[in-house]
């Protein structure tokens, strides 16, 4: 049996890779600080797949703990989601976002090396292209300077990965994320609400709930067809799927390059509205919503060219932009009755 280092992996994206690399027959140990997720989720997943993964509470600044967890565990890869992920916070607090995503990644990447452990997947994000020039997005689409000190660290880890694969043993798979959504059709993990939601699916699910009386969409005036920005929204558990596929790829060395960069999206774009009509079909629920103007630092659109990742990696995604919302939906149901 295969055994995975899954740092970050009581995350939202991390805890539902978990549930897939169990299903998968992997042997996962996860390694979290507990920053942005509850030691709960460690058994929700024990509850999905029946399978306790071993859990070690490090955090990953700490590079004596680092490079001794390295020392202590013998795994076959490592897929690497601990960092953090606001933008408006990583914009408050840039050093904050530079030391928890930047110095932790080459904090792994030494323990790796130190310990010849080879494979690794990289939770990168579309956020490096920018505002691409062409509509799909292809990896061959030049990467843009970053709009923010997150963006900034999911460009520079990139960078700092191909680097080290060039002169080291590591072979890396760096998976560009367009915009996850969803939950487990269990609904016992999800994304775990703190705070006002700063990304849109969030921010919908509670203004159907109550939570928030009124939906902004930012900004009408795009040059898109119904004026609204268009993204790419992926359900979390076909992009989990994808880090299987990536894995696999590694372990039966079919990669062929030393460092390779796939986009995982759906291949379609949807607009603001139509994500709110979409929502309100999926679910029968109303969303009270109104126009203000654009969010700094947003762009018109970005949807991702799948092809190389279908060819290359074997995977596409399968569920619909509906599935995604209904699941967010009855995520947010379970959060609600936990509550009363
Ligand atoms: C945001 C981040 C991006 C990050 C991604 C992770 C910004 C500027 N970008 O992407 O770096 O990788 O999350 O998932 O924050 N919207 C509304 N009203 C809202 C919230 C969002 O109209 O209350 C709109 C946005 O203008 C955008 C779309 O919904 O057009 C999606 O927004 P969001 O979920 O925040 O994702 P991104 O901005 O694509």
């Amino acid at each position: 049996m295969k055994k995975i280092l899954v740092t970050g992996g009581l995350g939202y994206i991390g805890s539902h890779t978990v549930v897939e690399l169990q299903n998968s027959g992997f042997e996962v140990v996860i390694i979290d600080n507990l920053s942005n997720t509850t030691f709960d989720v460690l058994d929700k997943i024990t509850s999905i797949t029946s399978i306790k993964p071993e859990f070690v509470q490090i955090d990953l600044k700490n590079k004596k703990d680092v490079l001794q967890f390295f020392k202590n565990y013998t795994v076959d890869g490592v897929i690497h989601f601990a960092a953090s992920k606001a933008v408006g916070e990583s914009v408050e607090q840039p050093l904050m976002y530079y030391e928890n995503n930047i110095t932790t990644l080459t904090y792994v990447l030494q323990g790796m090396n130190a310990n010849n452990v080879s494979n690794f997947i990289f939770s990168s994000s579309c956020t490096v292209y920018g505002q691409a020039d062409e509509l799909p997005i292809t990896e061959n689409a030049p990467t843009k300077p970053a709009e923010s000190p997150y963006g900034a660290t999911k460009k520079m880890g990139e960078i700092i990965i191909e680097d080290t694969s060039k002169v080291t043993d590591l072979r890396a798979i760096a998976l560009r994320y367009f915009n996850p959504i969803g939950a487990h059709e269990t609904a016992k993990i999800g994304e775990l609400p703190l705070g006002v939601p700063q990304n849109l699916i969030p921010y919908v699910v509670q203004t159907a709930a109550g939570i928030r009386e009124c939906l902004s969409i930012f900004g009408d005036d795009y040059p898109t067809p119904d004026g609204t920005a268009i993204r790419d929204y992926i359900h979390v558990v076909d992009l989990a799927k994808a880090h299987i596929a990536a894995l696999n790829r590694l372990l039966n060395k079919e990669n062929k390059a030393k460092c390779e960069f796939f986009n995982i999206g759906t291949g379609t774009g949807s607009s603001v509205l139509e994500v709110v009509k979409a929502f309100e079909k999926a679910t029968g629920k109303k969303v009270n919503y109104k126009i203000v103007d654009r969010r700094t630092g947003d762009i018109t659109a970005a949807y991702a060219d799948t092809t190389l990742a279908n060819k290359e990696l074997g995977w596409k995604a399968k569920l619909s932009l509906e599935e995604g919302l209904a699941s967010s939906w009855k995520w947010q149901e379970s959060l609600l009755n936990v509550n009363l």
